[in-house]
């Protein structure tokens, strides 16, 4: 008897627990606050792009813009094909198909990967390696204006779907594609930050606590206010998210292939680069593209400062700027204002290179900030070179 009603207590106890579990809904399910982004369904021409969405910082939805393309790598990149072709490769291996940022990601065979995804909790997210850059064209958008200089890293996205990322930002900007499978992305705009960022808030990593299966509105409560919009994108569909947009991505339950582009923030673009009967074709690929330092990011950084002005005065230029003995600003104002006329034109700001700039200007605690800038999170085999150039520019300091 005292046996049955430990059962019973325990059956009750169990129901509850199920209820209580039951209330919390994903991310997206958790209010009714989203609505479904509109879309365009061909490339927009840069200067459009540019205009109407980078500067004003707003996303976009392109779908089938790839099919309609004839993206190359949207039909070859079988799992057959990638393992002829590179399955000696190493990859970058998360632990988990529900992004945790506390383990650590393990490196496989690219073979070996193949041969387990489908059935292990596994997720590659890996940087284009050289080996595939020959492969990879890169969208029309980045053709002209000084898109063709800004881009940092382009990476591969790989899983037997039901991946879910965590609620989160980037400090540049990005284009994801799809190439196989679906993905579904919630974008919160960035103008809600107080909402987004006041309960349960990774600052370093710039993501939120908030377990994106299951959100207890109790411990989230700003996050009932948030409203979102929903991009589903289908094989062959693209997503610009601005820098600093949340945004969460899942995936659906079959094989899932993404590439995305990050690029920094563009403050200006250089029309008289983009003639009007600019080509829409994906004429480049990463090989020619070169996927730069971060250096354009520290520019991007510096320059954020004076975005809505048309010029910038060398007095103004030398109050934002760091640490500068008299010597050292007129050097560095000699090499930016290449005219001499007294004033930062954009074209100037973007001429001069940054290189060189960061090399005279940054000091030891400010190289330690460009280090932590890096993307080198999702590289691999290119992290030690980076590490070695980084070790050698202290050096030269
Ligand atoms: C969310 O959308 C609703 C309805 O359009 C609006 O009243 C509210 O102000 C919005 N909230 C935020 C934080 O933008
Ligand atoms: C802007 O475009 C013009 C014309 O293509 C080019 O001569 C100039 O160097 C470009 N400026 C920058 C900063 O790239």
């Amino acid at each position: 008897m005292a046996e049955l009603r430990l059962l019973y207590v325990m059956y009750l106890v169990f129901i509850l627990f199920a209820f209580s579990l039951a209330q919390l809904l994903p991310l997206g399910k958790h209010t009714e606050n989203g609505q479904h982004m509109k879309y365009i369904s061909t490339f927009p021409t840069t200067t459009s792009f540019y205009n109407d969405f980078v500067k004003p910082e707003i996303p976009l939805l392109m779908k089938n813009v790839l099919t309609n393309a004839n993206f190359p790598i949207l039909k070859d990149w079988t799992d057959e094909y990638l393992c002829d072709k590179y399955g000696n490769l190493h990859v970058r291996v998360e632990q988990d198909k529900k992004e945790d940022r506390s383990l650590k990601p393990k490196h496989y065979n690219f073979k070996k990967f193949l041969e387990s995804y489908v059935t292990d909790n596994i997720y590659m997210v890996q940087s284009v390696p050289n080996e595939m850059k020959g492969e990879v064209t890169v969208p029309s958008l980045f053709n002209c204006g000084g898109f063709q200089k800004v881009l940092q890293d382009s990476v591969l996205w790989l899983s037997s779907g039901n991946t879910r990322s965590v609620l989160h930002f980037d400090d540049m900007d990005n284009i994801n594609c799809v190439l196989d499978g679906q993905k579904v992305v919630l974008l919160f705009n960035k103008a809600q930050k107080e909402l987004i960022e006041a309960d349960g808030f990774n600052k370093e990593g710039s993501y939120s606590k908030v377990d994106v299966d299951a959100v207890n509105l109790d411990e989230f409560p700003k996050l009932r206010l948030a409203n979102w919009s929903t991009a589903v994108l289908d094989r062959g569909d693209c997503l610009y998210i601005p820098h600093g947009w949340y945004h969460q991505f899942r995936s659906n339950n079959a094989r899932n292939l993404a590439i995305n582009f990050w690029f920094s923030h563009l403050w200006w673009l250089n029309e008289s680069n983009c003639d009007s009967t600019q080509v829409t074709s994906h004429t480049h690929t990463l090989e020619q593209m070169a996927v730069k330092s971060n250096n354009e990011q520290v520019r991007s950084k510096l320059l954020s400062k004076w975005a809505h002005k048309k010029i910038v005065s060398n007095k103004e230029f030398i109050a934002e700027i760091p640490k500068f003995d008299a010597e050292s600003r007129f050097q560095v104002l000699d090499m930016i204002d290449s005219n001499h006329d007294g004033n930062l034109s954009w074209n100037e700001l973007y001429s001069f290179d940054i290189g060189d700039y960061v090399l005279q200007t940054l000091t030891g605690t400010t190289m330690k900030q460009l280090e932590t800038c890096e993307n080198s999170q999702y590289q691999y085999s290119d992290y030690d070179a980076k590490h070695e150039k980084y070790a050698r520019y202290m050096q030269d300091m």
